[in-house]
């Protein structure tokens, strides 16, 4: 939380502040109270519960405040709906919040039995039982491979599987179960099934692509001197930052090596990059989710032409 105030000091007199994940609204109530009576709030979540939170928690705010229930890779139709061409500040703090976790209706968790559902965005897509019920062995496999960097992927797909096909899978328990009936140790503190209901819940609901789209259309619409912070709590989204900010602030790294260009006529970097930031003692302590955090920050230079 810090990290991310301390990046939110705005030039302009009457800045667009954009928090793509609303969440529980914690950063976003923080962002308001820094913001002046002329600035404009928009909050994006795909869970429409995040927007009642938010609506409440940032009732009281100053500045104008826009909240849509939809996903972060609308973000340039959202904005063009509300006259807003270019964002001064923009934070994506990744993955599900604690409340979708702690619910245990929503089905995120083992911790907690529930139904297999999974969806940020409980009135459109798939369950997750939906999308196993018609999910191949080598698909779903190559689903906990990489959304998981899960190495036990095979035998763990063809025991959900078979779970399934003798109506033994209906709760976040039975998956837990099925899980760990293939890989009962606990490694370095984790559950079993930590990797799988990660890869599940990316695969569910597309979290992957939808970064790659904010990635893409965010640099654009920086203002000079505009920033975008991503948060992100495992190696799959923050490397997709790390390799998105690299390529901003190395336009010259396109040009193949064969190409004659002096000092003066390489593409000038309109960007330039931080990161990854660490939580710190006090932050893991009040909120011990927060250890794997990585915050990476994208900076729109000033004076770029
Ligand atoms: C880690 S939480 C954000 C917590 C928030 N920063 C706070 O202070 O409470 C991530 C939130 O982003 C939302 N989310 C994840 N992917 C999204 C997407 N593609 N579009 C919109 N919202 C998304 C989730 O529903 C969740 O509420």
């Amino acid at each position: 939380m810090d990290a991310v105030c301390a990046r939110a000091q705005f030039h302009a007199e009457n800045p667009v502040v954009v928090d793509a994940t609303l969440g529980g609204a914690g950063h976003a109530a923080a962002l308001v109270g820094l913001m002046p009576p002329g600035g404009v709030f928009l909050g994006i979540d795909r869970d429409p519960e995040a927007l009642v939170r938010g609506r409440d928690r940032l009732a009281a705010a100053r500045c104008t405040v826009h909240l849509h229930h939809g996903e972060f890779s609308e973000l340039p139709e959202v904005l063009e709906r509300h006259g807003v061409p270019k964002i001064d500040f923009l934070l994506a703090d990744l993955g599900v919040s604690s409340f979708q976790l702690d619910e245990a209706g929503r089905g995120f968790s083992f911790a907690a039995d529930g139904p297999l559902d999974m969806r940020m965005n409980p009135e459109a897509g798939e369950t997750l039982l939906e999308k196993l019920a018609s999910v191949e062995y080598a698909d779903l496999a190559s689903i906990l491979r990489r959304f998981g960097e899960e190495p036990a992927a095979g035998p763990i797909a063809r025991s959900i599987l078979r779970a399934l096909e003798q109506d033994q899978l209906h709760s976040t328990a039975d998956l837990a179960a099925a899980v760990t009936r293939v890989v009962p140790a606990f490694t370095r503190n984790l559950h079993p099934a930590t990797k799988t209901f990660q890869a599940l819940r990316i695969w569910v609901n597309g979290e992957l692509e939808e970064v790659e789209a904010l990635l893409e259309a965010v640099p654009d619409l920086l203002a000079p001197g505009g920033r975008m912070l991503v948060i992100s709590f495992h190696s799959l989204e923050d490397r997709l930052a790390k390799q998105a900010f690299a390529k901003l602030c190395h336009p010259e790294r396109d040009i193949p090596s064969w190409v004659p260009l002096t000092r003066d006529q390489m593409p000038k970097a309109r960007f330039r990059t931080e990161g990854p930031i660490g939580p710190d003692a006090g932050e893991i302590e009040a909120n011990p989710r927060s250890r794997s955090a990585k915050l990476r920050v994208l900076w729109a230079l000033e004076d770029a032409t």
